[in-house]
């Protein structure tokens, strides 16, 4: 096992900064990226940041976390969170640890956000603290 952790994110969360920022902040993805490694270097891990608006690149990612030993996956998957049976299927699928991830807290919001298929098999989630998710996140990847 390397001591790698991969970051995905899902659609639209390219736009990070721009996009209703009264709910997810104004910080870029690049700037959450920045502070990931900064936190990841205390912990001597290694981040593997990367974003895609398409299911099957966040499918393809899982699986190549499990074949290049990554220690964990953080997993912000956007709306595919709510829809997308194969993410389900792909984190099953692998034994590499993966924590669901969301800036804003999906709970309390629209209804439709209330089901998550990335939640009923990710090993923890963190969610509803900004930018801050992710690094609570990587911080649990530990007690994992
Ligand atoms: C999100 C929450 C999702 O419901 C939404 O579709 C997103 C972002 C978050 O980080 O808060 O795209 O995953």
């Amino acid at each position: 096992m390397t001591n790698t952790i991969y970051v995905l994110n899902g659609p639209n969360l390219n736009l990070l900064g721009l996009r209703e920022p009264d709910i997810y902040g104004s910080d870029t993805l690049d700037d959450i990226a920045a502070m990931l490694e900064d936190c990841a270097r205390g912990l001597g891990y290694e981040i593997d940041m990367r974003q895609t608006n398409h299911e099957g690149m966040l499918v393809d990612w899982l699986h190549e976390a499990q074949a290049e030993g990554a220690k964990a996956v953080l997993l912000n998957a956007g709306a595919y969170t709510h829809t997308s049976i194969a993410l389900l299927d792909a984190i099953r699928a692998i034994r590499t640890p993966v924590i669901e991830v969301h800036l804003s807290d999906p709970s309390t919001r629209e209804e439709f956000r209330h089901l998550s298929y990335v939640g009923m098999t990710a090993a923890k989630t963190v969610q509803g603290l900004g930018a801050r998710s992710y690094i609570v996140a990587l911080e649990a990847v530990a007690e994992l």
